[in-house]
Formats: C-alpha cells, sequence, structure tokens
C-alpha cells in the first residue's frame, strides 16, 4: 500500500470547494494539481491547497491538460452533472483512476463509455455516493445483513430537497442545475437513495434492475417562486421548464423487489431522503425516523393500526450501529460535511488509490445509479412507459468476482476488520 497518493482535483464550484478540504483532511493525499473553467474558481482551489498543505498546485483551465500529466494517481471530479461522464472516461484512458461526484447520466452511451473505459484500462471510476456511508443507512444495512427485516421486498427513496433559490439564480450563480431543469424532465438526481438501495438489494452481485418507468407532474414551484423572488418581469418569469415538480420512478429488479423513486426539488417543504426498507419482518421509514419489527415492536391491546417506534430514540440505532461508525464514532471524527458521510466517502476512495483496488462502489455500480436519469427521460418521452435497463455486467451480476473485503466495504459488514477495535 503507498503510503501518499497525487490526485489531481477537477471542478471548483461550492462543492468542489468543500470536498477539496475534505480530501486534503486525508492522511498521505497530495493535491498537485487544481481545474475549474472559469479561472477565480480554479484560483481559490490553489488557495485552499495552499492553506491546508503550504504548497502550491498547478492551475489550469482545461482538464484535458490536468489530466495528461504523469505524475497523478488519480483525480476528482466535481464538475457539473453533464461533464462527470466525459471526464470521468478521459481520465481512466489517460491511466488514471478517477471519482466524481454524484448525479445522473445523460445518455446510456455515456454509462457503457465509462464500462468500458474501466474494463479496458484497468482504471476504476468510483461515484462519491456519501449516502451510502450516512450513520443511519449504514445501521439500517446492517440489520438488513442480520436478517432483521426478514427478505427484502420493497424499497423507497427520494432526493425531496427545496432547491428552488439555488436552481431559479444559476445564471447569476453560475450553477449548472438551472439548465437541467430548463430542459429536461425526469429522475435527474437519483444516485443518493439509490446508492443505498442498490447496495441493500445486491445490485449486481446476483441482482440486477430490469426495467423502469417514470411519472412527472406539471412545472409550478420555479416560476412561482421566481415571480415572488425576482418580479413578473423576470425573464424566466413565465418560462416553461420541461421538469416536472415532482417526478416519480418505478424500478423492478430481477429477484422480484421493486423501488420507488422520488425527485422533488422545485417546491417549499423540508429535506428528506425518505428511505424506506421493507421486508417479511418488518420496515424502517426515516421520516419519523420510525421502524416496527413484527412481534418486537410492542403493540398495545386492541390497538389495530400498529404503531412504529423510533429508530434512534428506542435504541436501534445504537444497538445496530455499523462497526465502521462505532469506529469513526470512538475515534472522535465526525468531522467535515454531511455528518460525517462525506469524509468517509472520500476515505474510501483514497484507500483504493493507495492499495490501487477496486472501490466499494465500482464502475458497475455507477453506471446502474447514474443511467437511471437516462432511462427515467426515455420513459417520460414515451409516455411513461416501461423501459428496459441494460446490464452493464453483460451477465457477469450472476457470477462476479468476490467481494474485496474492508472497512469501507458496501456489499458485505466486515466485521472481522474492526476486531479488537471496541474500547
Ligand atoms: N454528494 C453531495 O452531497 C453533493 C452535494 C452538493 C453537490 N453535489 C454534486 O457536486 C457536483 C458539483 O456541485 P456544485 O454545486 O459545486 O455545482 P457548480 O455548478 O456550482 O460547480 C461545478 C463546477 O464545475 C466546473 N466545471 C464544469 N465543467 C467543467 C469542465 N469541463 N472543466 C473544468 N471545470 C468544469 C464549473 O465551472 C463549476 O465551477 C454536482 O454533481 C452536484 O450534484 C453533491
Amino acid at each position: 500500500m503507498s503510503e501518499s497518493v497525487r490526485i489531481g482535483f477537477i471542478g471548483l464550484g461550492g462543492r468542489g470547494r468543500g470536498q477539496l478540504g475534505e480530501l486534503l483532511n486525508c492522511e498521505g493525499v497530495i493535491v498537485p494539481a487544481v481545474c475549474d473553467k472559469y479561472e477565480d474558481r480554479a484560483l481559490e482551489g490553489k488557495k485552499i491547497v495552499e492553506e491546508k498543505t503550504g504548497v502550491t498546485p498547478d492551475v489550469y483551465i482545461d482538464y484535458k491538460n490536468l489530466i495528461a500529466r504523469d505524475d497523478l494517481d488519480a483525480i476528482m471530479c466535481c464538475t457539473t452533472w453533464i461533464t462527470h461522464g466525459r471526464i470521468a472516461v478521459d481520465s481512466m484512458r489517460a491511466g488514471k483512476h478517477v471519482a466524481i461526484e454524484v448525479g445522473g447520466a445523460a445518455s446510456i452511451e455515456e454509462c457503457w463509455q465509462m464500462v468500458r473505459a474501466s474494463e479496458e484500462t484497468g482504471k476504476f471510476c468510483m461515484l462519491l455516493e456519501n449516502c451510502c456511508y450516512d450513520r443511519t443507512e449504514m445501521a439500517v444495512y446492517n440489520m438488513v445483513r442480520q436478517g432483521i427485516f426478514g427478505e427484502i421486498i420493497h424499497l423507497e427513496g427520494g432526493y425531496r430537497h427545496d432547491l428552488r433559490d439555488e436552481i431559479c439564480l444559476g445564471r447569476e450563480n453560475r450553477h449548472g442545475r438551472l439548465f437541467n431543469f430548463q430542459k429536461r424532465n425526469g429522475e435527474l438526481y437519483p444516485t443518493h437513495q439509490l446508492g443505498p438501495i442498490s447496495k441493500v438489494l445486491s445490485i449486481n452481485r446476483g441482482n440486477r434492475f430490469v426495467s423502469l418507468c417514470s411519472m412527472s407532474s406539471k412545472s409550478r414551484g420555479l416560476n412561482e417562486w421566481i415571480k415572488k423572488n425576482k418580479g413578473e418581469d423576470y425573464d424566466l418569469a413565465d418560462f416553461n421548464f420541461n421538469q416536472g415538480d415532482v417526478t416519480t420512478t418505478m424500478l423492478k429488479c430481477a429477484n422480484g423487489e421493486t423501488v420507488v423513486l422520488t425527485h422533488d426539488c422545485s417546491l417549499p417543504r423540508p429535506y428528506s431522503r425518505n428511505y424506506v426498507v421493507q421486508g417479511t419482518k418488518g420496515i424502517y421509514q426515516e421520516d419519523g425516523d420510525g421502524i416496527y419489527l413484527d412481534g418486537i415492536t410492542p403493540i398495545k391491546e386492541g390497538d389495530w393500526m400498529h404503531e412504529f417506534q423510533h429508530f434512534e430514540e428506542d435504541g436501534y440505532l445504537a444497538k445496530y450501529e455499523h462497526p465502521l461508525w462505532k469506529k469513526y464514532s470512538q475515534d472522535g471524527i465526525h468531522a467535515g460535511g454531511h455528518g460525517g458521510m462525506d469524509y468517509l466517502v472520500i476515505s474510501a476512495f483514497v484507500e483504493s488509490v493507495k492499495l490501487g483496488e477496486k472501490p466499494p462502489i465500482d464502475v458497475y455500480d455507477t453506471a446502474v445509479w447514474m443511467a437511471v436519469t437516462a432511462l427515467s427521460e426515455q420513459s417520460i418521452a414515451m409516455g411513461s412507459m416501461p423501459v428496459p435497463f441494460p446490464d452493464f455486467t453483460n451477465g457477469m451480476w450472476i457470477d462476479r468476482e468476490p467481494v474485496r473485503r474492508g472497512i469501507f466495504c458496501l456489499d458485505e459488514v466486515c466485521n472481522e476488520f474492526f476486531e479488537g477495535e471496541e474500547k
């Protein structure tokens, strides 16, 4: 295992700047080069590296010049949704492992290109899906693997986040979301909950999605927000946004399970990924942090409605804490964005670069999770017709190589790596 790794960084919007800081918190990481197509942002990235490490990185405006360097082990890319795929492919073809921020694919071809580039070059492509490392998601996953919910039947999840200001001020803030909401209509941001859901379902390892269909509501939220906040005369006040306010997608698995995803970012509402895991022995649901287990959750006499218990307050989180989170709680590392999961997903990436081994979220996961966007756009365009889901493993999902076990593994809970850790 290498003690240190050299990682080039591309994309220094709000997310990129935060993630660059997180990356530099990882032991042994050197960032010799940063890039953004806007020079002022690239220079902000340079400043972050200087302040954190005392070393001045080279600055690039064209990412192709950065990835052409011969002194980099990997690339981390935090650019816009429609640029992740091509930067990932170019990076692998330039001989570097790559990690990309989350988003959906613009086309199925883009997903195939990532798969082929990874298979042909032997370089990995990891989607930085931080929600796979969320504390609650990991505890629920631990319970799933212990069979506490019985056989898994149905899951739900979503990205339900009031982003009206971020979307509508896209031009003023040079932010990528606006143009997608103007032009596209689909499940634009599927991976936050689809990542954890896919790991529960063992997608690409004995299971796969076979089809999906999507439906979008009408679009009103952005126009109302613009009229209220920018005035009736603002040029987008009556713009006919293609993206519906709420998009619902249903997926069917080869092993019979069903999944419902919801994309909901242009109406007023509190944040939720509305995670639901339901099996033959019980259910977890994020909204209300509820859990109900057959024969375990108390039922009051005569109460035919059956009440949920509280996942955290009633002790389930503590009882089923994932060993990775136990370790990080004990080590006192709750640092960084989104309660610690950003640090964990980047640590997983850095560990894979140091080892030169496949990451816990590999190119097949990346392709499948991102493909949902392009497939849902197709389904909606065809009147919510079901569309077939490509098999990016080309059949290997029924006979994959063994899982690489380790502390960051998302395909199993690898307790043996934490033995002797508990104090
Ligand atoms: N995982 C999370 O919790 C989380 C949170 C926020 C954002 N994100 C994701 O992170 C990504 C970035 O988000 P953001 O809010 O910073 O977006 P943004 O649009 O503000 O920033 C993207 C940056 O990429 C740069 N860029 C685009 N194309 C480029 C190219 N070809 N070469 C060099 N630079 C290029 C842009 O100039 C911009 O500075 C998005 O995919 C977003 O969905 C993830």
